[in-house]
């Protein structure tokens, strides 16, 4: 049995790891805030450990204290992380600055696990050539278009350049399953008969079912494989208008499309970019998701993570669709 810490654990991804390293027979140590809402960790098979990742030396004392008592995790996933923030500073803070905290802890106090895991993102490469529409390749000179993607390449080349850390580093493309709010919000609009496109539905999209990227992260924790990024999607390339299309055949809905011009979106998230700023809240549609959204490429290329770690995703959108309603309808959200 070995031991895994998992930062962010009770985020959506987060509780997937969990649940997935407990399956696998793991000990599973959940690295949450004092403030984080534990609802989905549950298992009474789970430590939990408060981290304040702001704090280096605080962190530092955690790991000596924990050393008195136990040896040392085998493998740390570090999967917290801002996805939202009141400002680009903030994504930079909390995406990079606190991961570096918490490797210069784990190095200070001699606990360093056998293999750290970062979890970056798509974002961090950029979206793919709008024009011959090739897809992002692992290995293409990294072009981030956002405060989250920037903060989340800095944080990787930082993790690269570290010579005594083995690392591995998984950058997913959009994560959907139960507990997600994003896709959910497209999921209401087609249960109330809308289709709405902000970009193009030609746009190209791929994304990952939460379980499946689970499963290879745990998975890839024993490989002998290190030092290396991946780009993590089911492998297929999808429109938006197939996504629409495969949500309605789910739901049972017909639907009237509602193709939302650029300019007025791009107002719309200056407004409430602009409003959240004032209230020091964010906002879910801001500039920077309007650059995202509207990006006509986000096909990738994961056939190199797949043969590495001998993997093969187990949900195409359509059955990840199914599972994520279901669920949604049992919790009520839908
Ligand atoms: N969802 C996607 O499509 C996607 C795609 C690619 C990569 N990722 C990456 O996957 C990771 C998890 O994302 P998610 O979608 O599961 O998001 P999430 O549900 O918002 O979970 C984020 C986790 O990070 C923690 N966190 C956020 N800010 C923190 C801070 N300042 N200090 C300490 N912990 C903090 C959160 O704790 P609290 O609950 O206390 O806030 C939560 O546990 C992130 O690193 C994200 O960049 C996500």
């Amino acid at each position: 049995m070995s031991k895994i810490l998992i930062t962010g654990a009770n985020g959506f991804i987060g509780s997937f790891l969990v649940e997935e390293a407990l399956k696998q027979g793991h000990e599973v140590f959940a690295g949450v805030r004092s403030t984080s809402n534990l609802k989905s960790l549950n298992n009474y098979r789970i430590q939990t450990l408060i981290l304040d990742l702001s704090n280096p030396e605080k962190l530092r004392q955690k790991w000596y204290v924990l050393s008195q008592y136990f040896s040392k995790f085998d493998y740390v996933i570090h999967n917290a992380g801002a996805t939202q923030a009141i400002n680009s500073d903030n994504f930079e803070l909390v995406n990079n600055q606190y991961t570096q905290n918490l490797l210069q802890s784990l190095v200070d106090a001699n606990f360093m696990p056998k293999k750290f895991i970062l979890m970056s993102s798509l974002a961090a490469l950029g979206p793919g050539d709008p024009k011959t529409l090739a897809p992002i390749e692992l290995e293409q000179t990294p072009q981030p278009i956002t405060a989250y993607g920037r903060s989340k390449f800095k944080v990787e080349q930082y993790l690269s350049k570290q010579n005594d850390v083995p690392y591995l580093i998984f950058r997913p493309t959009a994560v959907y399953g139960p507990r997600e709010k994003d896709f959910l919000t497209l999921f209401k609009a087609i249960n109330r008969h809308l289709e709405p496109y902000i970009s193009s539905p030609k746009q190209l999209l791929s994304f990952i079912y939460v379980k499946d990227l689970a499963r290879l992260v745990i998975q890839s924790c024993s490989s002998d494989i290190a030092n290396r990024s991946f780009i993590v999607s089911d492998g297929q390339t999808y429109t938006c208008k197939e996504l629409s299309e495969i949500t309605k055949k789910v739901l049972n809905k017909w639907t009237i499309p509602l193709v939302l011009p650029e300019i007025i979106v791009k107002a719309i998230a200056h407004f409430t970019e602009s409003f959240a700023k004032m209230m020091n809240k964010t906002s879910v549609l801001n500039h920077d998701k309007f650059k995202e959204l509207t990006s006509l490429n986000w096909s990738c290329n994961s056939k190199e993570t797949q043969i590495a770690f001998n993997y093969t995703p187990e949900y195409k959108l359509g059955k990840g669709i199914e599972e994520t309603i279901n669920w949604y309808k049992q919790n009520n959200c839908l």
